[in-house]
């Protein structure tokens, strides 16, 4: 067990903002925290953020935002999460389990009937332990310049709605990612 970890169930709020300086406070300055700079994509910042903070400092993260969707041709609209986020020297504690919680607690109040991520593949099976499924269609976003490509990470999604049911069929980001 790390020192480091809470000896109290950490609280998780709502934070007015999020900025560079804030994730390099959790993440450090390393060039690709997320691992994803390989794919060359460019990712849309979020817009409502939830953290947690340990002895003063932000130790963890997860944001949103409604982002418009087509699934299978029918628009609609999904709360996109990302920038999950958690200290290094607090991994592996339950803050990424907490944090998102307290994230879709909230999207429950958006009023998309689903939340969708990207993540890669190594994170299938922890977001798959937070109650998030993988999508095998191909998933379409879009990049500057009105490009749009096939998203090379995996997809997840978890419904918000006790009846909600992911509809069958390709799905197409009608922004860029998150
Ligand atoms: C990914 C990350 C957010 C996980 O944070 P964390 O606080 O260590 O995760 P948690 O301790 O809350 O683990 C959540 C659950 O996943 C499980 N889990 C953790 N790592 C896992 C792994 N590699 N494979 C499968 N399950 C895993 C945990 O056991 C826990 O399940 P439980 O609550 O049922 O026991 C953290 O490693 C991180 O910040 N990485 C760098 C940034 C990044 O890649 N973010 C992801 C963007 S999609």
């Amino acid at each position: 067990m790390s020192e480091n970890r809470p000896s109290v169930t950490p609280t998780v709020m709502r934070l007015p903002q999020y900025t560079k300086a804030n994730q390099e406070e959790i993440l450090g300055d390393s060039g690709d925290p997320f691992g994803v700079a390989s794919t060359g994509l460019t990712w849309l910042p979020k817009e409502e953020h939830f953290g947690i903070r340990h002895e003063d400092r932000l130790v963890a993260h997860a944001g949103l935002l409604r982002l418009p969707v087509a699934i299978g041709g029918a628009a609609t609209e999904v709360v996109g999460v990302g920038g999950v986020a958690v200290a290094p020297s607090m991994q592996g504690h339950g803050l990424a389990r907490l944090v998102v919680t307290a994230a879709l607690e909230h999207a429950r109040t958006m009023g998309p009937q689903h939340a969708l991520l990207f993540c890669r593949p190594p994170l299938v099976s922890l977001y798959r332990r937070l109650g998030w499924h993988p999508l095998d269609n191909v998933v379409l976003v879009e990049q500057p310049e009105g490009r749009l490509v096939t998203m090379p990470l995996r997809t997840m999604v978890t419904p918000l709605r006790d009846d909600a049911r992911w509809p069958s069929g390709p799905v197409r980001l009608f922004s860029l990612p998150m």
